[in-house]
């Protein structure tokens, strides 16, 4: 399965930038979900690793490692590498994981990409630790005023609709209670509100890498893409504090019988 939003140095910008945008809710959330410090917790999907880097830090985790399938992603995360964070070439769909059996997997913004949840999750189950959790943070709904953010969004549903993905994967990863021997143990909704600012540059980012390609060629003129790529661009500058785009995050914690 293609990753849509591709690994240039542009999508790792983006990175950088969700990265910020998202550090609150997702801090909040590890520190509601986890009681002990983990000996090993494993980010999948872990990108340039600046979720791998939260992880350790927010959890305290003995060793944290990052498991990314993109050459690129992975050789920009292990410049980071400390003797308690390590980063691995790995497509997180093979089993087993490089790393052992951990205390604790965590997933952000990757099962939006990925085919047959269910079983997917199952497998990762088998890389946990008794007793171990798995965090799943995806999207559940962005809620948004403008039409150019409105515009940006019906693209990116239609493009993963077609590799049979789906934009807000929250709600059915909600519908998921008992899963391959992990029981569900909380799932809540934590709003977002985010900077039009932010919101246009990582789309302006993430459209740098999708723009040309054959599946927005069949379906949207230049002009199309043009207007909106401008559109973006101009909403993305810092001085602009407006806040009217929000996300709903569905943040699920899993356990390992
Ligand atoms: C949207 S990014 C999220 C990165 C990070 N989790 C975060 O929230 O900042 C999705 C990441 O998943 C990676 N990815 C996609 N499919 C993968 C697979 N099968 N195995 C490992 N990594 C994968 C991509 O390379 C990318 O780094």
């Amino acid at each position: 399965m293609e990753y849509l939003f591709g690994d240039t140095d542009i999508a790792a910008r983006r990175l950088k930038v969700l990265a910020e945008v998202y550090a609150e809710p997702t801090r909040a959330f590890l520190l509601d979900a986890v009681a002990d410090e983990p000996r090993l917790a494993v980010d999948v999907g872990c990108g340039p690793g600046y979720t791998t880097h939260l992880l350790s830090d927010v959890l305290q985790c003995e060793h944290t490692a990052g498991l990314d399938n993109s050459e690129h992603f992975v050789s920009l995360a292990k410049k980071t590498e400390t003797e308690k964070v390590s980063f691995y070439l790995h497509d997180v769909t093979s089993l087993p994981f490089p790393a052992g059996p951990a205390d604790l997997i965590y997933c952000r913004m990757l099962l939006t990409h990925l085919n047959e949840l269910r079983s997917q999750i199952t497998d990762w189950a088998t890389q946990l630790q008794p007793g171990g959790l798995l965090l799943i943070e995806e999207v559940e709904w962005i809620h948004m005023e403008k039409d150019v953010f409105k515009d940006y969004i019906k693209i990116v549903d239609a493009m993963l609709e077609h590799q049979s993905n789906q934009l807000y994967v929250g709600p059915p990863l909600d519908g998921f209670t008992d899963i391959g021997g992990l029981k569900k143990r909380a799932s809540r909704v934590r709003r977002k509100l985010v900077k039009n600012s932010q919101a246009a540059t990582m789309f302006f980012l993430n459209m740098q890498f999708w723009k040309e390609s054959p599946f927005i060629r069949a379906n949207h003129s230049p002009e199309t893409i043009d207007r909106l790529e401008q559109g973006l661009y101009a909403l993305s500058d810092e001085s602009n504090r407006e806040m009217e785009i929000e996300w709903g995050m569905r943040q699920l914690v899993y356990q390992r019988a």
